[in-house]
């Protein structure tokens, strides 16, 4: 049985070395090029969280052999394409699991029924949609482009897509279904949002150029190309060691180290905010591995002073937004968030939320269309009151955000539905337990 709700309560200070949980975005592309792959695809590292088992589960209803050799060891066995599966793929929480299959699934002559729980069906699948549309793709779905959705694939054309908003998602998804279209498929980025697709379709044997000017990004995927199944090793994810690493800054004589996680430039806008607002990040034993550049971070208790975080840093944090508005929430000074409207179309309306959890915890916060103004503490010691319980509405980093800032705050802080974190970071609990964090399930 998962429990109804999660406490956490300030005790001493955090201390430890920790390995961060699998990349979820990058385990979920293994898993879906190693199915779309001809041959075997070996992937060590993989996150095995509720989203990335359910895109192995849609994978094998797709046609592929997947199989758990040992804890974070899969194989894939594609078949060089997708076939029809028999019953409806549920996606669960998982935005991005959804998003990449349908674009997949678009570039074969099969229908498939696509649908999640409630958070996924009540989330904008036109963004994907109107791109596959244009290839050719057809589909009936609930109004307003809602789950659940049945796609008919097949006889794609080609497509030069120019991204209407900074989204590694639609972008992915238009790019694997240009692995379909006879002539492939340009994707043009006015912001370049995270590359992992068009690292990992190297990495499987296609061709991907990418051109920069004045007008965006513009990545071209030639038409006609095979997928040859490879070994992917998933770094640790940025998105998850955040919460440890600002755990770390928050609370008074604290050290923890994260080792093995992913540096990609397109991910880690947060480490360069944090370093603007004044935290002590040490970044060590930098490292090649599987494609991509991945270190050990050590994070050291920091006082730290209040930004306005530059807007076109957006897509390179988009998911940390929420544990840096708590970091935000022990500075000195506001911390002003702009440029963030995609926050209110994730697994949450995460600018809602952050707001009205911080503001139960005492914080002072301001909060605009797509922007969130966190006051600050105005406390002589920099802290914060806390002592709430969170609606979190299933969203698992509004869950952990929360944590994090209990561990923290004066008195302790609850959330609601707890096992939504399991979506994205299994281990959460026992690793901040280990760490010395005082969380009560
Ligand atoms: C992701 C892209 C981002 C991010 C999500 C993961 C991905 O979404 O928020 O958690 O793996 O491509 P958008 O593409 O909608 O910005």
């Amino acid at each position: 049985m998962t429990a109804a709700q999660m406490t956490a309560r300030r005790a001493g200070p955090l201390k430890g070395v920790l390995r961060a949980p699998g990349d979820k975005s990058i385990s979920h592309r293994a898993l879906i090029l190693g199915a779309l792959a001809h041959g075997l695809t070996e992937v060590e590292g993989l996150l095995e969280g509720e989203d990335v088992k359910r895109t192995a589960a849609a994978m094998a209803a797709f046609g592929a052999h997947v199989e758990k050799i040992a804890e974070g060891c899969w194989r894939v066995e594609g078949r060089g394409g997708f076939s029809e599966p028999a019953d409806v793929i549920d996606c669960g929480n998982a935005g991005t699991g959804v998003r990449l299959i349908m674009g997949a699934a678009a570039g074969f002559q099969i229908a498939a029924t696509f649908t999640g729980d409630a958070s996924l069906r009540g989330r904008p699948m036109n963004r994907v949609l109107k791109p596959l549309g244009e290839m050719g793709a057809r589909w009936i779905c609930r109004a307003g482009g809602r789950l659940p959705l049945t796609l008919q694939g097949g006889n794609l054309n080609s497509i030069s897509y120019r991204l209407p908003e900074p989204s590694a998602q639609v972008k992915s998804a238009v790019l694997l279904a240009g692995l379909g279209a006879e002539g492939g498929a340009e994707v043009i980025e006015p912001e370049a949002a995270r590359d992992h697709t068009e690292r990992m379709l190297r990495a499987f044997g296609a061709q991907v150029n990418v051109a920069e000017d004045s007008g965006g990004r513009r990545i071209i995927l030639p038409g006609g190309q095979k997928l040859i199944g490879t070994k992917v090793r998933v770094p640790g994810d940025p998105s998850s060691a955040a919460f440890p690493l600002v755990a770390a800054l928050i609370t008074p004589g604290s050290q923890v180290t994260v080792e093995g996680m992913l540096l990609n430039p397109l991910r880690i806008g947060l480490l360069d905010t944090l370093g603007d607002m004044g935290a002590d990040l040490a970044v060590t034993n930098v490292r090649e591995e599987g494609g991509e550049t991945v270190a050990d971070i050590t994070a050291r208790y920091s006082q730290l002073t209040g930004i306005e975080v530059p807007p076109e840093r957006a897509p390179s944090m988009i998911d940390e937004y929420p544990i840096l508005a708590v970091a935000a929430a022990f500075a000195q000074g506001p911390t002003v968030m702009r440029g963030i409207g995609e926050m209110r179309v994730k697994e949450s309306d995460r600018i809602a939320l952050m707001s009205q959890g911080l503001s139960a915890c005492g914080v002072g916060v301001e909060e605009g269309p797509d922007s969130l103004t966190i006051v600050g503490s105005v406390r002589a010691n920099h802290g914060v009151l806390g002592g709430a319980r969170i609606t979190t509405q299933g969203d698992h980093r509004i869950a952990m955000s929360h944590l994090i800032l209990g561990l923290a705050s004066d008195e302790p802080v609850a959330v609601d539905e707890p096992g939504m974190i399991a979506t994205s970071f299994p281990g959460f609990l026992s690793l901040m337990r280990t760490l010395g964090g005082e969380i009560e399930a």
